[in-house]
């Protein structure tokens, strides 16, 4: 059985505060292969942040789509750390982990294929160290016609649709983006024969890790990196 791949959920969120630098330091240290962060366009700038209100993650309040940047960056994500923007990212990131890009909001996909151009263009990224996903299909199918050799995967919330293999042939994905609750060696079997990755979101205990790599599937995403390190590939 291989090793499964790693994505740190939102930086690695069970140490940091989600979504900010920190987790994504902390991510790299703890040995992610990938980083999965949340973003939303806002103004000119695509800001990392997982919900569509300020709440939960911030001490701001209201909608992050109808804040001005300078109140965005004016707030505390999390022991004083700013709210970042997606190519504060790509710096912190550097050579030294891949980047899942969620875009949680439409017209997102535009804006993020331009910034994607621009770190492999002058900063030294790959084409195979980006992997662009959405709840949103058409942002999905947007980024890819956009740029055929972006890697895109389409996120199921929930049961997957009975045609969601269909789904992801037709936006012509690199893998599935999975709910943990409604996966299983059925699901994982027919993607695998259409050639597509599974990859299983949120994945936080030794025992559940364990369930997906016996039902096949290729990675999770965590809060805690450190239950993929420990792994012996078998
Ligand atoms: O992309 C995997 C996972 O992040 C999707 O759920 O709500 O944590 O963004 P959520
Ligand atoms: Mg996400």
């Amino acid at each position: 059985m291989k090793k499964m791949t790693c994505f740190a959920h939102r930086g690695a969120s069970g140490h940091e505060p989600e979504n900010t630098l920190l987790a994504i330091q902390k991510a790299i240290e703890l040995g992610a292969e990938w980083i999965e962060i949340d973003v939303f366009p806002v103004e000119n700038e695509l800001v990392v942040i997982h919900d569509d209100l300020l709440d939960r993650t911030t001490n701001g309040k209201g909608s992050v789509l109808q804040s001005s940047l300078k109140y965005l960056r004016s707030l505390d994500a999390g022991k004083g750390e700013q709210i970042p923007y997606l190519n504060e990212v790509f710096d912190a990131i550097g050579s030294r982990a891949k980047l899942n890009i969620e875009l949680k909001w439409i017209d997102t996909a535009e804006r993020v294929v331009r910034m994607i151009k621009r770190y492999i263009d002058h900063h030294g990224w790959t084409y195979d160290r980006i992997l662009v996903s959405s709840l949103f299909f058409d942002e999905v199918k947007k980024a890819k016609l956009l740029q055929p050799k972006i890697l895109t995967a389409p996120v199921f919330l929930g049961p997957p649709p009975s045609d969601f293999i269909q789904t992801a042939k037709d936006l012509d994905a690199y893998s599935l983006t999975m709910d943990v609750d409604y996966i299983n060696s059925a699901i994982v079997e027919q993607a695998h024969q259409m050639g597509l990755k599974v990859f299983v979101f949120t994945v936080n205990t030794a025992e559940d890790i364990e369930k997906m790599k016996n039902i096949g599937t290729d990675g999770v995403f965590t809060n805690y990196p450190e239950l993929l390190s420990m792994q012996i590939p078998s």
